[in-house]
């Protein structure tokens, strides 16, 4: 086995569901008169569904009851799981799976570090999720990203130090949690958002095979 550690992100880093959270988040902001910028979408990234809903609500300057908000949730997650329903392989972003077969014919651990409750699902329907070593999602968590939990948990399964792990993210708190974890953080998104990470990429499609081969070598 490679001593290097590889964690993925899934939305927006495997699949591209990005499009699909910020669609359902912005309906249920419009539908309670509360705008919804990109740039505040950035910040629900990689956010879990429970702190999102509070930072729309604050963005709103809205007190709803419990019950409403877990109204809420529920039609957002019921929204974002018919965007999905028939997902399949031509969801995954370009040049994730020769970066994934590259990692695994270089016998590196492999896990997936998402703040999603659908992240198995989703990784069924693509396929892919035979090729982690490990998975941790929404489901295992207590503390949603910028707190590193989410990193640090996979790479105990993995059994890899964190300081020999390697997180590839679209998310400002995904990069933040990683570098709390104490973890080489790769952006893959746009450098003028992700710039805490070590480094960016627009997508895999820029990630050469030798900067993988490098990186499993450290
Ligand atoms: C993250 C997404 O991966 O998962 C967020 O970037 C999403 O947009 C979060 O809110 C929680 O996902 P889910 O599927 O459990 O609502
Ligand atoms: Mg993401």
């Amino acid at each position: 086995m490679n001593t290097t550690g590889f964690i993925f992100d899934l939305d927006g880093v495997i699949v591209d569901t990005a499009k699909y959270h910020f669609l359902a988040w912005k309906n249920l902001a419009n539908s309670l008169g509360i705008d919804f910028s990109n740039e505040q979408n950035e910040q629900l990234k990689g956010v879990s569904r429970i702190r999102s809903l509070e930072k729309i609500l604050s963005w709103g300057n809205k007190t709803i009851s419990q019950e409403k908000f877990d109204s809420l949730l529920h039609e957002k997650n019921e929204e974002y799981l018919r965007y999905i329903e028939n997902m399949d392989e031509s969801e995954i972003l370009p040049d994730v799976p020769r970066v994934l077969n590259l990692l695994l014919n270089g016998n590196s651990p492999i896990a997936l570090g998402s703040a999603s409750k659908n992240a198995r699902a989703i990784l069924k329907k693509v396929n892919l999720i035979d090729k982690f070593d490990a998975i941790v999602d929404g489901n295992d968590v207590t503390k949603a990203k910028p707190d590193p939990e989410v990193f640090t948990n996979a790479a105990e399964k993995i059994k890899i130090m964190p300081n020999q792990c390697v997180v590839f993210e679209d998310s400002v708190a995904g990069i933040q949690a990683a570098k709390k974890a104490n973890m080489l953080a790769i952006g893959i998104g746009e450098s003028n958002i992700l710039y805490e990470a070590d480094y960016v990429f627009k997508s895999f499609e820029e990630i050469s095979s030798d900067f993988i081969n490098k990186l499993m070598s450290n």
